[in-house]
């Protein structure tokens, strides 16, 4: 007789660990960082402020936040073999590619990797800050030009922009990319905060579960979502072509990325912080900008006229992500690298959190193959 098993297929609705890092509301759209709601954050906090609770659990003193900044800005520089990797892999693959190739190679330079004695922390501080560096390295290669060495007087995302283009930037562009790395800093257990859990699960190292992160995070149902939707734009056009071309991908059963999620079924807190900005964009002399942003807008109100309230389905963070990020001039070819960079605490706090309490994770599947097959020779098949 078959045995009666329920399936939750991709694990939907399934709880598999207890958390105080993060409160995703997907009915209401809310979402909190230990506790503090997330436009809070994004209105008053920093991306170094919002990384320390998520690591340390509570907000930093003053003392305890500069200790904190000044630990990332040592660990910025990257060891010259890395920036090989970078320089000899760029244009030929895609840069998450990249970006997991040179992730997995940093325990080479950490003499503490042994995984009983290694500091997870430090290492954790070590990952957020290199991984910053190396995905504005790889921003600087694919356009040709050379490492630039990260400025100690930086804050993370000022840092990232000179790391980027070479030159100060300005205080206005450093502020979207703070907030936009607050918004992407912790989702819970998404795609790759989940993969990194699996194997750190193991009591593999932290490299190796940050690296499987990576990895999940490349796909486009999940980080690839924000640099499609911004192709999308492009292939668009004008704002005038949005209704006709979103109808033409739906009648293909094609999904429009940057709308959807898992979780939420209706307007995802961050993607309304993000849509905030394009306020100021509309009125941009760039003509880019101004067209992406018309579409943007234009495509937003039609989904959600179409897909919102009959099927749940919002724009979600990446939607409006790629706009903004042309606004402040990043490549596209760096945004989901860029997503990494930003989501690296909460990876870092979920592997240190859920080791405080480990359980190996192993599910089962139900196998319905064939059973009592007798082995033939090659010869005789
Ligand atoms: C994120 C995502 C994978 C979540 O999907 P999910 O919870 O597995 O939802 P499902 O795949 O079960 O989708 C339910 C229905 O909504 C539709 N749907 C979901 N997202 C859609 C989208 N972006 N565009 C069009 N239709 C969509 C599905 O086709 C499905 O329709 P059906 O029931 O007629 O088959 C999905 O919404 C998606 O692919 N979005 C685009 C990629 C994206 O933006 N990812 C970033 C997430 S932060």
């Amino acid at each position: 007789m078959k045995s009666v098993v329920k399936i939750e297929k991709g694990l939907e609705g399934v709880y598999f660990t207890e958390s105080k890092i993060c409160k995703v509301d997907g009915t209401l759209g809310r979402l909190c960082y230990r506790g503090y709601s997330i436009e809070d954050l994004a209105e008053n906090s920093t991306f170094e402020e919002v990384s320390y609770p998520l690591l340390f659990g509570v907000l930093p003193k003053k003392g305890e936040l500069n200790t904190f900044k000044k630990d990332l800005s040592d660990k910025r520089a990257l060891p010259k073999e890395i920036i090989k990797i970078i320089e000899e892999s760029v244009n030929k693959c895609d840069t998450m590619h990249i970006l997991r190739t040179a992730v997995s190679a940093l325990p080479l330079y950490d003499k503490n990797l042994d995984s009983k004695t290694s500091d997870k922390l430090q290492d954790s501080i070590n990952l957020i800050s290199k991984v910053a560096s190396i995905t504005a390295t790889i921003g600087r290669y694919l356009y040709g030009k050379k490492y630039v060495a990260p400025n100690k007087n930086l804050g993370h995302a000022e840092n990232f922009l000179y790391m980027l283009n070479g030159v100060l930037p300005s205080k206005k562009d450093s502020r979207i990319l703070d907030k936009m790395m607050i918004l992407h800093a912790e989702h819970s257990s998404n795609a790759s905060t989940f993969s990194a859990l699996v194997t750190a699960s193991t009591l593999s190292d932290i490299y190796s579960a940050f690296t499987s992160a990576i990895g999940t995070l490349k796909g486009p149902l999940h980080g690839e979502a924000d640099e499609n939707a911004l192709r999308m734009m492009y292939a668009i056009k004008d704002a005038n072509n949005t209704e006709n071309y979103i109808n033409n991908a739906l009648n293909k059963k094609e999904r429009i990325m940057g709308f959807g999620h898992r979780i939420y079924k209706t307007y995802d807190p961050r993607a309304r912080i993000i849509r905030s900005l394009l306020t100021e964009m509309q009125k941009s002399n760039n003509t880019e900008i101004k067209n992406i942003t018309e579409i943007a807008l234009a495509a937003e109100k039609m989904m959600i006229e179409k897909l919102g309230k009959s099927h749940g389905i919002w724009p979600n963070v990446d939607f409006f992500a790629g706009p903004v990020y042309r606004y402040i001039n990043i490549p596209i070819d760096i945004f989901t690298p860029l997503f990494a960079t930003g989501r690296s605490p909460g990876w870092c706090a979920h592997i240190i959190e859920y080791l405080e309490n480990n359980r190996l994770i192993r599910p089962l599947e139900l196998y319905e193959g064939k059973t009592n097959l007798h082995y033939k020779k090659i010869s005789s098949r």
